[in-house]
């Protein structure tokens, strides 16, 4: 299995034989490239018909589970739905709150953070986070912040799950699709009300659009 953000890397991984592409849009908490997921998924669905695709980035209901099946994905990929679920055991309640309270449009596409941690991402791939005063204060500054980068860089040996993240400076990880949480829920509960609701719409839908049974 192998995500994509790109056509080249999609490519290569078809290439490499995986036997499942994952097409993530930019939508997506966490490292992500710049396509929205759904022009990248229909082109990921007409150039390998052949290879079973699953769809990440923004889903986290529903509506956008079958819109992502109906425009030819064979699943999805969920990461920020299931964040804020006591399986999450590695997420720090504050997180967990944010994303609850969040509506999925205070996030920002940055490499603020990569910048600081000097790990080598490629070309291309930034981050989704939750937007606070330090990536508007060096999100658009990207050279400025290469030359200081050790100022923010945590202590060695620093447990990154230890401390409480600070809303105002942390690297806090979520996506759009927090705007479909509204609480910390069991995982199992959450697959099955999206599993649920996107059933309901799949055959719904097609009785109004079409005027006819879905089949
Ligand atoms: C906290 C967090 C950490 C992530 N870490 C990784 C990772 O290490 N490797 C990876 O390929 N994707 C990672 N992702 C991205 C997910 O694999 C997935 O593409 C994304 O969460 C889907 O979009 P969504 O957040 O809207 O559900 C991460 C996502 C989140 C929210």
């Amino acid at each position: 299995m192998c995500q994509v953000q790109n056509y080249k890397d999609a490519e290569a991984a078809v290439a490499a034989g995986t036997d499942v592409l994952v097409a993530q849009g930019n939508e997506a908490g966490g490292h992500t490239g710049t396509m929205g997921l759904l022009p990248f998924l229909t082109g990921i669905v007409r150039r390998y018909p052949e290879v079973p695709v699953l769809a990440a980035g923004g889903i986290g209901d529903g509506r956008t589970l079958a819109a992502v099946l109906t425009a030819g994905a064979d699943g999805a990929w969920l990461g920020t739905a299931l964040l804020a679920t006591p399986e999450a055991v590695e997420v720090h309640d504050i997180h967990k709150r944010l994303i609850v309270e969040s509506y999925g449009d205070d996030t920002v596409w940055t490499r603020a953070y990569d910048i600081v941690s000097g790990l080598p991402w490629p070309i291309g791939i930034g981050e989704r986070v939750r937007r606070n005063r330090f990536t508007d204060e060096w999100s658009e500054r990207e050279a400025t912040l290469r030359d200081r980068a050790d100022e923010f860089r945590p202590a060695e040996g620093a447990d990154p799950f230890g401390a409480p993240p600070d809303p105002d400076i942390s690297e806090i990880v979520y996506g759009q699709s927090a705007s479909f949480v509204d609480g910390v829920r069991p995982a199992a509960d959450v697959v099955r009300a999206i599993s649920d609701e996107a059933e309901a719409v799949l055959d719904s839908r097609p009785r109004s659009l079409l005027g006819r049974p879905a089949t």
